[in-house]
Formats: structure tokens, C-alpha cells, sequence
């Protein structure tokens, strides 16, 4: 008998959805330059409200959403390795698969926090670069145009390289539930929770959160 879960609660996969987008959005921008600079900011700021969101999301949405269910000692990690892992880790992250997400959250916090400080010396300045010495605009200028969007894209291509792993060697479909929020399974688990009331919180830690955003990048 198989069960349906749900795993990605809505809030979960419009976060990852429009991370997606904005993502592109930026890579796609910075490469324009001039102009498209504007947007590049835009972006940005989503980008930061988004993973302010997350953290919040981490500490209360749905169950396989929290940071509690993914967060794994490194003895599971290293026995996740070793073919020692629990039919359970399938449902959400996975102990290795955590380790991408956390690493792609902290990234990505990175680059949005070097960006706040960086300056081309031409046209765009961040909003925060008036408020740090030179030598660390520079610092944070290097680490974002040349360090950190590296990072970024290596671990971008091993996450999508890994779901693609997943969908043709493993014959397994991640994607569709970061799509419609279930996965089957013959295991009986938690469902994340996903009702009217905690779409609406979400949607309410969201609008606080680009308020933070909108606040912190008026300063100059
Ligand atoms: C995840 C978020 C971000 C990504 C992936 C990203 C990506 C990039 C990339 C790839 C470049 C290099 C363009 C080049 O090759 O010259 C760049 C430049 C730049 N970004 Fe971002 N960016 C992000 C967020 C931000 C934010 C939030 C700000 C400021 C509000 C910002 C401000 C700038 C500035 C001022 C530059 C020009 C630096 C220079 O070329 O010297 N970025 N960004
Ligand atoms: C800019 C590109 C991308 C970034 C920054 C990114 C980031 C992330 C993050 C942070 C998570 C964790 C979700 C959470 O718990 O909040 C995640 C999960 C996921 N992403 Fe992406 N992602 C990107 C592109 C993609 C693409 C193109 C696909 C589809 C082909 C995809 C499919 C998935 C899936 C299926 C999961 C769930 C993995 C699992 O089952 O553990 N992602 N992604």
C-alpha cells in the first residue's frame, strides 16, 4: 500500500520556484551590465527577501520544510554515505542532500550580502557601500564578480546534475514534487502541514520580510 505525503508545502516550492527566476534574473543582468544594473538590484532584493523568508520558513513551516528534519549528524551523513541510510531519508532532504541545500542558502546569502557592498566604480553601487572603508568594498566587490558567482554557478550545476542523476540512473522524479507539493510512498510518515492558515502566515513573514528588505536598502 503506498501513501501520499505531503512533502513541499506551497510556500516551500514558491520559494524555490521564484529563487529560480531571480537567480537567472541576476546572472543574466550582471552579464548585460549598463542599464540592466537596475534590475540586477531588483533582483537582489528579492533574493534577500527570499532567503529571509526561508530561515523563518526553517523554524516554522511545514515538518519536512524545517531545518529540524533535514539538520543530520555527521555519523548519519558518513553512513548515508556508506549505503547505511533509512528508507525515511527519501522522503525530504536526504543527509547528503542537506548538505547542497544549506550550502546553497549560505552562498547565496554571500553573494546578496558582498553585493549590498560592491562597486563597479562606473555605474552601479550597492546600497550599503557608504557605509563600509573602501578596502572592504573592494574585498566585497572581488568576492562577488569574480569568487562568489562561481561558487554559486558550480553548485547550482551539481544540484541540477544531481536531480538529473536521480531522474534518468535512478529512475526517480524529484522535480514533480517540488511541483505539486506530494510524493508517494509505502512508508507511513508526517505530512508537512499546508492549509489556509500556514499559507497565510507564510505569505505574512514574507511581506515582513521585504519590508526588512525594503528598509535596510534605503539607507543610502
Ligand atoms: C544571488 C544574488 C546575486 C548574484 C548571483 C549576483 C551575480 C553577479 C555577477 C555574476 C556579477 C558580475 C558581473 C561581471 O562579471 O562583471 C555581479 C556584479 C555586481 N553585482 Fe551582483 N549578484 C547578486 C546580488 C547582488 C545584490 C543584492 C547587489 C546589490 C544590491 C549586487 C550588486 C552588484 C554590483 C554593484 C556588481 C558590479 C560589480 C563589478 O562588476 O565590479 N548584486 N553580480
Ligand atoms: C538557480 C538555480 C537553482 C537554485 C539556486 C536552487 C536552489 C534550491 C534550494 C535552496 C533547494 C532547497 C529547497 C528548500 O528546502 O527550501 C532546492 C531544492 C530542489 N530543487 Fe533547486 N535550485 C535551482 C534550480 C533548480 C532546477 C533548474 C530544478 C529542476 C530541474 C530544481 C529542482 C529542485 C528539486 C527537485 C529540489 C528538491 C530536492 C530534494 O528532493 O531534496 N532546482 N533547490
Amino acid at each position: 500500500m503506498s501513501n501520499v505525503v505531503r512533502v513541499w508545502d506551497l510556500p516551500t516550492r514558491v520559494f524555490h520556484w521564484a529563487l529560480v527566476c531571480a537567480v537567472i534574473g541576476l546572472i543574466t543582468s550582471a552579464q548585460i551590465g549598463g542599464e540592466a544594473m537596475a534590475w540586477h538590484f531588483r533582483f537582489g532584493y528579492a533574493v534577500l527577501t527570499l532567503l529571509l523568508f526561508r530561515i523563518l520558513w526553517g523554524l516554522t513551516g511545514g515538518h519536512w520544510s524545517r531545518f529540524a528534519s533535514f539538520i543530520y549528524s555527521p555519523a548519519t551523513i558518513l553512513g548515508y554515505l556508506k549505503g547505511q541510510g533509512k528508507p525515511e531519508h527519501a522522503i525530504g532532504h536526504n543527509p547528503l542532500g542537506s548538505l547542497s541545500v544549506f550550502a546553497m542558502l549560505g552562498i547565496l546569502l554571500l553573494q546578496v550580502g558582498s553585493g549590498l557592498f560592491s562597486d563597479d566604480e562606473i555605474a552601479a553601487a550597492g546600497p550599503l557601500v557608504s557605509l563600509a572603508p573602501s578596502a572592504w568594498v573592494s574585498l566585497a566587490t572581488h568576492y562577488h564578480a569574480e569568487i562568489g558567482k562561481l561558487i554559486l554557478l558550480g553548485l547550482v550545476l551539481l544540484h541540477v546534475g544531481t536531480i538529473l542523476f536521480y531522474r534518468f540512473k535512478k529512475g526517480e522524479n524529484l522535480v514533480k514534487p517540488m511541483v505539486n507539493g506530494d510524493k508517494e510512498t509505502p512508508l507511513t510518515v508526517l505530512s508537512s502541514r499546508d492549509d489556509a492558515k500556514s499559507r497565510l502566515l507564510a505569505a505574512a513573514l514574507f511581506l515582513a520580510c521585504a519590508a526588512l528588505v525594503a528598509c535596510l536598502v534605503q539607507t543610502r
